[in-house]
């Protein structure tokens, strides 16, 4: 699981973000980006604590895992939720390749990112905008994702933090090996400025979905981004 993962996420990747998703058409919709070239779906699980809305859970990433692993691709699984040490094996069952939580909703990140991976998944630990770049330093070598929020947690669709390239500069000499993702209000007139602070992985959820031609979307972001 986390092998694939690891192999797709060494390019740089645009990962559309299913939260803006039609989900009564689902796997239709999983289907025209991952045809139009993505490769990593971003899934955002929010539990009205954490966050104040309540998204989905293991039953729906069951239901697209297998369709996004014989296409090739991963699942990228972004838990915005209390006490995510609790959830992640019902989630690595499910069939995430990868899982970030939040360094803010737990005491025991240190703990969670390596019970993340005995589970086979790659490990991520995602700060949010008002989390300093710092308080992930002493999780270096034990994340595979950093992943730097360019919004607020908790919606699709708001305003992209104009401050969140300089806070990637800032995070790329504490995270080693780690890829550094972005979330939040990623377009394609944001993505150059972060792909150029050193982020590499670009999730988009409205700028893809909202989008009247998906596909097309997908592409300018990634043509933007210098993904593949
Ligand atoms: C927000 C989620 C994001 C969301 C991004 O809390 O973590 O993944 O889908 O949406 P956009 O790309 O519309 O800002
Ligand atoms: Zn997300």
């Amino acid at each position: 699981m986390s092998e694939r993962m690891w192999e797709l996420i060494q390019s740089p990747r645009v990962a559309p973000s299913i939260l803006s998703a039609d989900f009564a058409k689902l796997g239709a919709q999983v289907s025209e980006v991952m045809d139009a070239g993505a490769r990593v779906i971003h899934f955002d699980v929010m539990d009205g604590h954490f966050v104040p809305p309540i998204t989905i859970g293991p039953l729906v990433l069951g239901g697209i895992a297998d369709q996004v692993h014989d296409a090739g691709g991963a699942v990228d699984v972004h838990l915005m939720i209390a006490a995510p040490e609790r959830q992640i094996e019902e989630f690595a069952e499910a069939g995430a390749d990868s899982i970030t939580f939040h360094e803010e909703a737990t005491p025991h990140a240190h703990r969670t990112l390596h019970a993340i991976r005995e589970l086979g998944c790659l490990a991520g630990v995602a700060i949010n905008p008002g989390t300093p770049p710092d308080a992930v330093a002493e999780l270096r070598g034990l994340a595979d994702v950093v992943l730097c929020m360019s919004v607020n947690p908790g919606w699709g669709g708001q305003s992209f933090i104009e401050t969140s390239p300089a806070k990637v500069e800032r995070l790329v000499p504490l995270v080693g090996e780690a890829k550094i993702e972005v979330d939040g209000g990623v377009d394609a007139t944001t993505a150059g400025s972060l792909a150029a602070a050193g982020a590499s992985l670009f999730v988009a959820g409205s700028a893809i979905f909202g989008a009247p031609d998906p596909a097309q979307a997908y592409a300018d972001i990634a043509a933007a981004a210098g993904a593949v």
